[in-house]
């Protein structure tokens, strides 16, 4: 996998894990992910509900809840537009402190699943955005009120000049996902992290963000991590995209290899179960059996065991499956994929 020695690689996770200590025992909701994202490009992160897709959003940005334990390395190789000697990791930061403060909004910018983690609910939202662009962008508070009206213009808010000085308790579920974009997208990161951008969004405002996203690549090459549990929104956004399931990455690879070659059974029962116009009209949905085992006290074998067509007892119930290296750049974890150079990577 690329990394260190790639200068294309602006952030890495090797072995990351998120645990939550809870009453009955340990959550594994991340539990030993690696993936890489190149300078530029937009790593697709997809899977079904609860597979763990936030909680590796929130182990980046460090916004997890105190009883968060994370481990693992998240490696960051470039700050303020340069590149570091020593990467910074940032899984071994203070989540409350100066140095992950210095790497949120420019560096780092996310826009989170529920909005209302984005704002205090004790400050305008056009407060909020101003700060933001005047730390990362324009140090001048008219010109960075500027900047955010027109960019709250340009995510579909109307009126944004008014819009702009309410709180965000007094916008509506949909405003505030816009307006949140609008802060993250003012900041002009090198790195956005888009949690289920435009799932409260109507198809128009849904393009609309994905072209702003995409200004931003032309812009100042911008990389972007892309999480969404639909894989039409992948084939439009991503070049790189790695499946979860329970925690775990299943399949990572280019994006093309995932919808013509997919290896891992639990991505190709995701591609089977998109709902087509086809399979609409003969009313014929192939969902996937079963549901994502709760991440507590689970036996150590392949977490899609219980829901996969091709499960061996004796092979794929004694352990956790490795990742193996399906195709040059192509991984899978999966006892059913036969590795192309006999080569197994951890
Ligand atoms: N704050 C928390 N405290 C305890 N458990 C949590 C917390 N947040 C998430 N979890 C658990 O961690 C696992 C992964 O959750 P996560 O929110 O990352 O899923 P997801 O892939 O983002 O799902 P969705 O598609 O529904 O957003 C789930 O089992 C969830 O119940
Ligand atoms: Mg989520």
């Amino acid at each position: 996998m690329p990394g260190k020695d790639d200068d294309s690689v602006i952030l890495e996770m090797r072995e990351t894990r998120v645990r939550f200590k809870m009453d009955a025992g340990l959550l594994k909701a991340v539990d030993g992910v690696s993936l890489s994202l190149r300078k530029g490009a937009t790593l697709g992160i997809v899977g079904e509900s609860g597979c763990g897709k936030s909680v590796t959003a929130g182990a980046v940005f460090r916004t997890l809840p105190s009883y968060a334990e994370v481990g693992g390395d998240i490696l960051l190789y470039e700050k303020d537009g340069k590149r570091l000697d020593e990467p910074i990791n940032i899984a071994k930061l203070n989540p409350t402190g100066p140095e992950i403060r210095g790497i949120r909004g420019g560096n780092i910018a996310m826009v989170f699943q529920e909005p209302m983690k984005a704002f205090s609910p004790i400050h305008t939202v056009g407060n909020q955005i101003i700060e933001a662009i005047r730390l990362h962008v324009e140090p001048d508070e008219g010109k960075a009120r500027r900047i955010a009206i027109d960019t709250l213009g340009l995510v579909g808010i109307s009126s944004p000049e008014q819009r702009i000085d309410e709180y965000p308790h007094q916008l509506s579920g949909g405003m505030r996902q816009r307006a949140m974009i609008a802060m993250a997208l003012s900041c002009k990161p090198a790195i956005l992290i888009a949690d289920e951008p435009t799932t409260a969004l109507d198809v128009t405002v849904q393009a609309q963000v994905l072209d702003l996203i995409n200004k931003l690549k032309a812009e100042i090459n911008t990389s972007v991590i892309y999480i969404t549990h639909d894989l039409g929104v992948i084939a439009e956004t991503s070049d790189e995209v790695a499946v979860m399931y329970l925690g775990k990455v299943v399949e990572y690879c280019a994006v093309d290899a995932l919808f013509h070659d997919p290896r891992h059974p639990y991505t190709r029962a995701l591609l089977r179960s998109i709902p087509t116009a086809d399979k609409r009209r003969k009313g014929r949905f192939d969902s996937i059996r079963g549901t994502v085992p709760y991440p507590m006290n689970l036996p150590e074998r392949c977490g899609f065991f219980d829901r996969c067509d091709l499960a061996e007892e004796g092979l794929c119930g004694r352990s956790a499956a490795p990742m193996v290296e399906a195709a040059p750049g192509h991984f899978a974890r999966c006892f059913k994929v036969e590795p192309y150079a006999a080569k197994e990577v951890v």
